[in-house]
């Protein structure tokens, strides 16, 4: 089944764009964009947020139109005027906004737009189970394909949109930030994939802001900035140095501004936080200026435990002082009224408004805050704005555009200046930096370690160990579900949390 269309013709590339461009409004997204791909090879598509990565994505993939340019498949002219289109000339996309329905099935959702019917024109059910059933077996997910989608976790959603990909058999995969909700095991299952693919002679367009990967995985690699193609050739000619250059047009010379602050009171002590079968027992102080490192494999339970002490979820058990006083938090507003902020990890979800401005965005949790905030002008309000939205390196034509207009990226930026723009005492980073390039990450972390000099207490929930190490002073490392260790920054060594984080070298 997988040999039949994946046979390349073998003189011609993959993938040729010749001189693609694509305005929205103000913005020039693509500008005269070359790009070429061979069958068998895994091109690393990078560049900084708002680059036009995704956009070069969506008009492969048939979502917008191209002003001007030309794309030609295997040597056949192409212009897709619809996603239909694009799978009909094989390819196919993990784009980096998921659209999924949460009410249907794995399966359904697998074959969303193409599902098998008998010949009575019914659909065939029990093709699409088996199908679906040897897709996630190839990604080896566990995840069965009459479950509602609804029931599965963000990385496991991700998997099941890696498998609706796999499911048109397509000669060219692109994925755009695949890697973004997925732990360590899924990362090497999914790179295990894309040799498969290459094996099989199809070609991979793989997007990411996290240079291992796309050392790992890549041969070549195509550079955007602005809009503009600035450069390309093979992954075994560059360091990461010479590709930070040329995404962002200068180097970055950053690596984790922690500044050493003096630590103050404890602002917020967790004591015995536990749900039924998420986390158990998590207890940890917090003092001003501090920035507390929670670091562990996805699933050890810390985004659960955090969305709990956020009041969007209800704990089982377990007290909360603010200030050494007692408070119960039934609710994010509770939450807020104590002082505290929180950044989602899954931002499409929980973190922002997509129809909104960025400065109705920005303001909104302001206005939540408090009864004074009703009166913050426009004025005001546009100073709040572009005080975080610039420090945050928010790239965006004007402020008042919709979120929903940004690049990935740049939404994720967006969400944390809401939060931050809140001006809290306390503030839950869950993955801040995902999806984030490389010099807006230098923004956020140097903002971060500017806060916590001001006074604010931060817990960090990273997966990334270079931002823990570099960023906290103090890292907690959970394993399902409890925290096993604390190691203040002096002996928070790579080893000791990630032996910590794996369970073993238990105390
Ligand atoms: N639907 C749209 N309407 C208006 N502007 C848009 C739209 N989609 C994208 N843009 C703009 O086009 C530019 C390129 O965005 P794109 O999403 O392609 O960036 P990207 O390289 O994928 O960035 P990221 O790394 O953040 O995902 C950005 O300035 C973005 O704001
Ligand atoms: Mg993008």
């Amino acid at each position: 089944m997988l040999a039949s269309t994946a046979k390349p013709a073998p003189e011609a590339p993959a993938l040729v764009v010749r001189g693609l461009s694509k305005r929205f409004g103000g913005v020039q997204a693509l500008d005269g964009v070359d790009l070429t791909l061979c069958a068998g090879e895994t091109m690393a598509l990078i560049g900084e947020n708002g680059a036009g990565k995704s956009t070069l994505v969506k008009i492969l993939t048939g979502i917008h139109a191209a002003d001007a340019g030309t794309v030609s498949v295997f040597g056949r002219p192409f212009a897709a005027r619809s996603p239909r289109d694009a799978w009909a000339a094989g390819i196919t996309a993990i784009h980096q906004e998921t659209v999924m329905f949460d009410e249907l099935s794995v399966a359904e959702n697998v074959f969303m737009g193409h599902m098998p019917l008998t010949p009575r024109g019914l659909v065939d059910w029990g093709t699409m189970r088996a199908a679906t059933a040897e897709l996630l077996d190839r990604l080896d997910a566990d995840v069965e394909p009459d479950t509602p989608l609804k029931r599965l976790g963000v990385a496991q959603k991700h998997l099941v949109e890696i498998a609706r990909a796999l499911s048109h058999d397509a000669r060219i995969v692109i994925m755009d930030e695949p890697t973004a909700a997925l732990s360590a095991r899924e990362i090497d299952d999914l790179f295990r994939i894309v040799g498969q693919l290459k094996a099989e002679g199809r070609a991979v367009v793989f997007i990411s802001h996290k240079f291992d990967e796309i050392f790992r995985v890549a041969d070549r690699w195509t550079c955007l900035r602005d809009g503009r193609h600035v450069g390309e050739g093979a992954i075994a000619d560059v360091t990461e140095a010479d590709l930070v250059r040329l995404m962002v047009g200068r180097s970055i010379d950053q690596v984790f501004p922690k500044q050493d602050v003096p630590i103050g009171d404890v602002v917020l002590e967790v004591e015995g936080l536990s749900n039924a079968t998420e986390f158990a027992d998590v207890s940890f102080s917090l003092r001003r200026g501090e920035i507390l490192g929670l670091y562990g494999l996805v699933g050890a339970g810390r985004s659960e435990a955090m969305q709990a002490l956020f009041g969007l979820t209800r704990p089982t058990r377990g007290s909360v002082r603010i200030d050494g006083a007692a408070v119960t938090i039934r609710s994010p507003a509770d939450a807020v009224a104590a002082g505290m902020a929180y950044v989602p990890e899954d931002r499409q979800v929980q973190g922002a408004v997509l129809p909104m401005g960025i400065r109705e965005n920005l303001t909104l949790a302001g206005i939540a805050a408090g009864p004074l905030a009703r009166f913050l002008s426009r004025d005001r309000e546009l100073a709040t704005t572009r005080r975080f939205g610039g420090r945050l390196a928010v790239k965006a034509a004007t402020w008042d555009q919709r979120l929903r207009e940004l690049s990935g990226g740049n939404q994720q930026k967006v969400v944390i200046a809401k939060w931050l723009a809140m001006e809290p005492r306390i503030l839950i980073l869950d993955e801040p930096t995902k999806g984030i390039d490389v010099g807006s990450k230098a923004a956020v972390h140097a903002f971060m370690s500017e806060l916590a000099a001001q006074g604010l207490a931060i817990v960090l929930v990273s997966s990334e160990l270079p931002e823990v190490l570099g960023m906290s002073d103090t890292v907690l490392v959970m394993h399902e579900g409890r925290i096993v260790k604390r190691l203040p920054r002096a002996q928070a060594t790579p080893e000791a949390v990630v032996t910590a984080a794996t369970g073993g070298g238990h105390a």
